[in-house]
């Protein structure tokens, strides 16, 4: 059947102003390449990704799936890389996607791995990172955390809170390995994203405050303490960033601590990481900064505010998650339902929904969403991609024009969910969590296998 076509918006007035929807896209088979995987196309109107048929991997693998572009996640890599060359280091942010085999591609392209509890570090250390290009972070790491990063010798500890150093003090006597200790500022800057991304404004739980002299404190301690080194500061303004006037202004106020230093303890910072937070393109609306110019520009901030200040260049880290993985990645679902809510809107029901994507729900995200299993000239049709959980809130895609012919069965890929997406899963409703599929050159393995009923039952005890 083939639905009502809404070519220009909403049928009805009826739509908030704050709820929009975007203009309809020229062609609704386009695959934007910013937004896309790089090597996604289609065949005979079909989407291949990695060389992959998505029809096949849904037969092989079911839906909903993540289906992540292998060489898509190398080259991100290698163009961080080069970009921040021989005398920077990048740090995979393993919170945004964290599985042996991704953890393994960007180490041996050359990254080293950021984790932020016990679990990932597990993760990297098992898929054979090497433990001193591992970097711990987290605002409440336990001791048994701090135990196993000291005694793994891993590479830096991110000091977050007072207690920690105290903790690591206690933990750092008699260790084979003296823990590097960088110590996390929140400097202040209010980073353009959502609330919830933002991580350096002064109101938040991460990091020592600037403002407060908290952060000279921590310095001071772990100065203080013969078994920790003092390795220098990190900080990190927030997430889906744009611009880099943000980092502008953190790193002025970290080199302005950097200064304080010196001046107290007659020692100038080795390292400084800028943390991670660079942002990717969702929509056509998203303008994400090339990875050279970021590069050339925060190694020019840095620059600059150590030349001003007298004091040499440390070493510059950065910490990229979604710049690395979220474009890499399509969720296939299977449409279920469609529901015209006469003089509403159209309600395209999938197979997943927030337990895969809570990032609609959570940042209020936007994606695009594209027919994938066949190719359609019908009219665009405007309509609300929903997940088949028990919640009003269970919104894939908020906006989104899929041809009006669009039924049952048929194949939709979202775009973009590699970061935060299966990392930030859930079971609600007692939903098993979708497989990861990782393709290349049109083949295709598991790299994390579908959640089964019998995994969830193993856990409920009677
Ligand atoms: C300390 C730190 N580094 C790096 C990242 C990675 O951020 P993104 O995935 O936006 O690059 C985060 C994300 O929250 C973070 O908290």
């Amino acid at each position: 059947m083939s639905r009502v076509a809404h070519p220009a918006g909403p049928r009805h007035g009826d739509v908030l102003p704050a709820d929009h929807p975007p203009v309809p896209p020229d062609d609704l088979n386009a695959l934007p390449a910013r937004i896309w995987p790089r090597r996604a196309r289609r065949v005979d109107g079909v989407l291949m990704i990695g060389g992959a048929d998505v029809r096949d991997l849904a037969a092989e693998f079911g839906t909903p799936v993540y289906v992540c572009d292998e060489e898509d996640v190398r080259s991100r890599c290698r163009e961080y890389v080069d970009a921040f060359g021989p005398d920077g280091r990048v740090f995979y942010a393993a919170k945004a996607f964290c599985c042996r085999a991704v953890l393994r591609w960007v180490h041996s392209e050359g990254l080293g791995v950021d984790v932020c509890t016990g679990g990932e570090l597990e993760v990297a250390l098992s898929a054979g990172v090497p433990p001193e290009q591992i970097t711990l972070h987290g605002n409440n790491k336990t001791l048994e955390e701090l135990s196993r990063a000291v005694a793994a010798g891993v590479g830096h500890v991110v000091a977050d809170s007072f207690e920690e150093i105290a903790r690591l003090a206690y933990l750092a006597e008699g260790a084979a390995v003296r823990p590097n200790v960088l110590v996390r500022v929140t400097t202040g800057v209010e980073a353009t994203t959502h609330e919830f991304m933002a991580t350096a404004h002064d109101d938040q739980k991460f990091g020592f405050s600037l403002a407060s002299g908290a952060a000279d404190e921590a310095v001071r301690r772990v100065l203080a303490c013969p078994d920790l080194e003092f390795a220098g500061l990190h900080s990190h303004i927030g997430s889906q960033i744009f611009d880099t006037a943000g980092f502008e202004v953190a790193a002025h106020r970290v080199v302005e601590l950097a200064v304080r230093i010196r001046d107290e303890h007659g020692i100038e910072i080795a390292e400084l990481d800028l943390g991670g937070g660079f942002g990717i393109a969702y929509t056509e609306e998203d303008d994400a900064p090339e990875v050279k110019e970021l590069a050339q520009s925060l190694r020019a901030i840095v620059d600059g505010q150590c030349r001003a200040a007298g004091l040499a260049r440390p070493r510059l880290t950065v910490e990229p998650g979604r710049a690395i993985v979220g474009s890499s990645t399509v969720t296939l679902y299977e449409v279920g339902t469609i529901k015209d809510v006469d003089g509403l809107r159209t309600y395209v029901s999938v197979d997943g929904g927030m337990s895969d994507n809570i990032r609609t729900a959570l940042y209020d995200a936007s994606y695009l969403c594209a027919l994938a299993s066949r190719e359609s000239s019908a009219p665009p049709m405007l309509c609300r991609v929903v997940g088949r959980h028990c919640e009003s809130g269970d919104i894939v895609v908020r906006h989104a024009y899929l041809p009006s012919d669009l039924a049952t069965g048929d194949l939709l890929a979202v775009p973009a969910t590699g970061a935060y997406c299966r990392s930030l899963a859930s079971n609600y409703n007692h939903v098993p969590r979708p497989a990861v599929v990782a393709v290349n050159q049109g083949a295709a393995r598991p790299i994390l296998r579908r959640e089964t009923l019998t995994d969830l039952l193993s856990l409920d005890l009677g």
